[in-house]
């Protein structure tokens, strides 16, 4: 078998990439270890900042978006039994949506099917041969051994895929901070408890009220990073998240039986370089962040439209200055959120039980949070930085 542009992985990276592509004639083959059923079933993140937004728009992905997003200026923070809100309108230029990421890879698997885009399920990548010719991608198909040899190949395949690993570790560099404890998440029909998100500091805790739509909402409390969700039941989540918060929002929280309930690990990862021969890292394969800045999604779309540029400038324009300038390009902003995403993470959560390190966290709020330049800098990460 023979294609253009192998891509492992049918999460948003390979799909969104795919269909990029595509729409500028540019054969592809999507190789997905999961069958259409679990990819589609993963609960994840949902905000997405105007760059997503309009990468969507570009493919044509957008319509139940469209419909169903939840446009949001602001979002507030929680600390020291108040709410702040940051008006990312008025300190950023614009706001995020709220669309989830289950919808988001839904949209893309039905619409490249629809064009003819050759998404194969159920074929785990098993190994990337010949990285610096034509590479080669060895899957699994009906339990058989095939090859597919390509022109690139596009890592896709998320923290635990086969294309990190293709990387000779005298090539690979990786950094990583783990932090000491997890989300737990609950997903449940009841209506959200504002209408836009709340990030709150807690001295028991961070917790993060979400949502779906308006009649799904997604809320998270700051757990044990070996904590089980067989140690919770419905009223124990609830009763956890209400104490984190201001009084009048615990008040005012409707409540209801978990649709799911899940601990999220947190840590931050990045691996250089992002490319290596002919094969190219993106999306989570790359790199990984704690939620708190919603940033995943976000990152693996900007990877995308580095590398969805760099693949047509050189099939249409037979230039190769963008794909040798990728990985620079994409790491210097998958940094910035990375170091985003932690600092935010830093000044939310509880870490050890020494009442100077909570009373550190409240100034840094109370400063940032009453200062032009303070909410600016916030709302300006938070939307996302310049592509
Ligand atoms: N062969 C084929 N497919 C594979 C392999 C393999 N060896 N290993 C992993 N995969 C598939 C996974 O089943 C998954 O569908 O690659 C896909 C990777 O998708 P994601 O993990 O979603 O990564 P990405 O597309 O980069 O999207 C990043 O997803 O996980 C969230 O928080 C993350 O929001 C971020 C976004
Ligand atoms: C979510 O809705 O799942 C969500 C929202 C914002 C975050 C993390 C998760 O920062």
């Amino acid at each position: 078998m023979r294609t253009q542009v192998g891509i492992i992985g049918s999460g948003p990276s390979g799909l969104l990439l795919a269909r990029l592509l595509h729409l500028k004639g540019i054969d592809t083959v999507i190789f997905e270890r999961k069958d259409r059923d679990y990819v589609e079933a993963r609960i994840r993140a949902g905000v997405l900042e105007n760059g997503t937004v309009e990468m969507l728009r570009a493919v044509g992905a957008d319509a139940r978006m469209n419909e169903l997003g939840i446009p949001h200026d602001g979002f507030a923070l929680a600390f020291d039994g108040r709410m702040e809100r940051i008006d990312m309108a008025k300190y950023a230029g614009t706001g995020v949506m709220i669309w989830g990421q289950t919808q988001v890879t839904r949209d893309l698997i039905r619409l490249n099917l629809a064009d003819g885009i050759d998404i194969k399920f159920d074929c785990p990548a098993t190994a990337i041969e010949d990285v610096d010719g034509s590479p080669v991608v060895v899957y699994h198909e009906d339990g058989v051994e095939k090859r597919c040899t390509c022109d690139f190949v596009m890592g896709c395949d998320g923290y635990h895929g086969v294309s990190r690993a293709t990387v000779p570790n005298n090539i690979l560099k990786t950094y990583e901070k783990i932090y000491p404890f997890g989300w737990l998440g609950i997903l449940s029909d009841v209506p959200p408890v504002d209408h836009e998100l709340i990030y709150a500091n807690h001295e028991r805790g961070f917790a993060l009220c979400s949502m779906r739509s308006n009649t799904r909402s997604r809320y998270y409390v700051q757990c044990d990073k070996d904590d089980h969700v067989d140690n919770w039941t419905d009223d124990m989540f609830w009763d956890e998240l209400r104490r984190r918060l201001p009084a009048h929002v615990a008040e005012a929280m409707v409540t209801g039986p978990r649709l799911e309930m899940s601990i999220a690990p947190l840590r931050s990862f990045v691996a250089e370089p992002m490319r290596h021969g002919n094969l190219f890292l993106a999306g989570d394969a790359a790199h990984i962040v704690p939620p708190t800045g919603a940033k995943g999604l976000n990152l693996a779309a900007s990877d995308i439209h580095y590398l969805s540029n760099a693949l047509i400038g050189y099939y249409v324009d037979k230039r190769t200055d963008l794909l040798d300038s990728y990985s620079e390009v994409a790491l210097r902003r998958v940094w910035k959120a990375i170091r985003f995403s932690w600092w935010f993470t830093s000044m939310m959560h509880r870490f050890d039980d020494d009442p100077i390190s909570h009373r550190l966290q409240v100034a840094e709020l109370d400063y940032l949070t009453s200062s032009e330049a303070g909410k600016t800098v916030i709302a300006e990460n938070y939307i996302g930085l310049p592509l």
